[in-house]
C-alpha cells in the first residue's frame, strides 16, 4: 500500500509518501519548518503558521512529484492542533482527493507520534496477522502541545491514562527559555545550556532547587505550569541581585529545570509500566529529541522501549502515513464532506477501528 500523507497541525508543513508491504519504506518525507518565522514572537503565531502552510504545501507537493496512479490513499492530520493550520491540510487533501479520485484517512496526530516507532521497527507490527508480543504497550507523548501517557492495548485500541493539566512539557521548555532570554524553540537551547555545566563539572548537583510537580500523585497526570512559575520567581530573585542574568546562572537553572521535567516523566512512566504490566514503551513527540532524557530512560527502563529517530520525533508526515496505514487496512476512510478539523481531538476519541473492535 502506498500512502501520501499531509501534516499541518502546528508549525511544520509536512508531506510524505510511505510504502507498506512486507516491509515499511519511507519513499519521501519533506518538512518545511517555520521556526525562523515564529522566533521573533517566542512562540507559535497561528495566523503566521496558517499562511506558511498555505504557501508551502504546493511547493512540497511539487518537489515530491507523486506518481498518482500508484498512490492508494491520502492521509491528513485532523487534530489535535491549531484550528486554522489543520484546515489548511484538510482542504489541500480534499482538493487532491477530488482531482485524483483518492480516498482519505483522517489521522489523529497523537496516534501518529506513537506509531512513528513502527517506521524503523516494522517487526513490532508486521506481519499483521502475527500474534503480537509487544502489547499491552505504554505510549508517552511529550511535545510542545501534549504530555500524555497512553495504554496501547493493541493496534488502534488506546486508553488515555493521564495528561498534563496545564502546560505541555515542551511548552514549559519554550516558556522557561523565554524567561531566561533564550531563543525559540526552548528545548534544544535549554538542553545545550544544561549540557555545558555538566561537561564542566563531573556529577554536577544543582544548588538551585525546583519542585517536581505531581511526581508522587496517585494518578498519571502531569502539571508543568507551576514549575515554570517557580523558575520565574528564581529568575526575579536573581535579577534583584544582578539585572543581567549571568551565563553560569542560566546554565544552572536550565539544568535543574530539565532535570525536574525528566524526573517527573520517568517516575510516571515507571509507575504506569508496573501498574499496567506493559511489555513495551513507545515514546514520541519533539521533547524526546532531548539527549539527557533519552539517556536516563535508557539507564532506567528494564523493558523494551522505542524512541523514533529525531526526524520522526518532531512533527512530520511520515508518521501520519504510518498511522494511516492501519486505518486504511480496516477501510476506515472518511468521506471528504465529513472531514473537519478537530483541534481538541484526544487519543480516546478517534479510532473507528477501535470502536468496532470493542463491540465484538
Ligand atoms: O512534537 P513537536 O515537534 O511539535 C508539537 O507537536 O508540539 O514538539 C515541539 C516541542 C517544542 O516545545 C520544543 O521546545 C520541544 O519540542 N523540543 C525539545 C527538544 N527539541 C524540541 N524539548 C527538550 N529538549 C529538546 N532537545
Ligand atoms: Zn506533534
Amino acid at each position: 500500500m502506498l500512502i501520501l500523507a499531509i501534516e499541518t497541525s502546528c508549525d511544520e508543513t509536512g508531506i510524505a509518501i510511505l510504502r507498506v508491504n512486507k516491509e515499511i519504506k519511507v519513499i519521501a518525507n519533506l518538512v518545511a519548518s517555520q521556526i525562523e518565522l515564529h522566533k521573533p514572537y517566542g512562540g507559535i503565531m497561528p495566523t503566521v503558521a496558517k499562511r506558511a502552510h498555505q504557501k508551502k504545501l504546493p511547493v512540497l507537493l511539487k518537489k515530491i512529484n507523486p506518481d498518482w496512479h500508484k498512490i492508494d490513499a491520502l492521509a491528513v492530520t485532523i487534530g489535535p492542533g491549531l484550528d486554522p493550520c489543520l484546515w489548511q491540510g484538510i482542504n489541500f487533501a480534499k482538493k487532491l482527493a477530488k482531482k485524483h479520485s483518492k480516498k482519505i484517512v483522517a489521522v489523529n496526530h497523537l496516534e501518529a507520534h506513537i506509531y512513528a516507532n513502527f517506521i524503523d521497527n516494522p517487526s513490532l507490527v508486521l506481519p499483521l496477522k502475527k500474534k503480537n508480543n509487544s502489547f499491552p504497550a505504554l505510549g508517552l507523548i511529550v511535545s510542545g502541545g501534549h504530555t500524555q501517557l497512553v495504554l496501547i492495548k493493541d493496534l488502534l485500541n488506546h486508553q488515555l491514562l493521564g495528561e498534563t493539566r496545564d502546560d505541555a512539557a515542551g511548552e514549559a521548555f519554550d516558556k522557561v527559555a523565554r524567561l531566561l532570554g533564550l531563543s525559540f524553540p526552548g528545548g534544544p537551547i535549554i538542553e545545550k545550556k544544561a549540557a555545558k555545566i555538566e561537561s564542566r563539572i563531573k556529577n554536577y548537583e544543582s544548588r538551585i532547587k525546583l519542585p517536581r510537580p505531581m511526581i508522587n500523585s496517585q494518578d498519571f497526570d502531569f502539571s508543568f505550569s507551576g514549575l515554570k512559575t517557580a523558575v520565574l520567581y528564581k529568575v526575579e530573585e536573581q535579577k534583584n541581585k544582578q539585572s543581567q542574568l549571568p551565563e553560569k546562572y542560566i546554565q544552572q537553572i536550565s539544568y535543574e529545570f530539565q532535570q525536574s521535567v525528566i524526573d517527573v516523566l520517568i517516575t510516571k512512566t515507571q509507575k504506569a509500566i508496573k501498574e499496567f504490566k506493559s511489555k513495551t514503551v513507545l515514546f514520541g513527540g519533539g521533547v524526546m529529541a532531548n539527549k539527557k532524557l533519552r539517556k536516563i530512560f535508557k539507564q532506567t527502563l528494564s523493558i523494551d522501549y522505542y524512541i523514533p529517530p529525531i526526524k520522526y520525533c518532531t512533527d512530520n508526515a511520515a508518521m501520519i502515513a504510518m498511522a494511516a496505514f492501519f486505518h486504511a487496512k480496516e477501510k476506515d476512510f472518511t468521506p471528504p464532506s465529513q472531514l473537519k478539523s478537530q483541534p481538541n481531538l484526544s487519543l480516546d476519541s478517534h479510532s473507528s477501528a477501535r470502536v468496532k473492535g470493542e463491540k465484538k
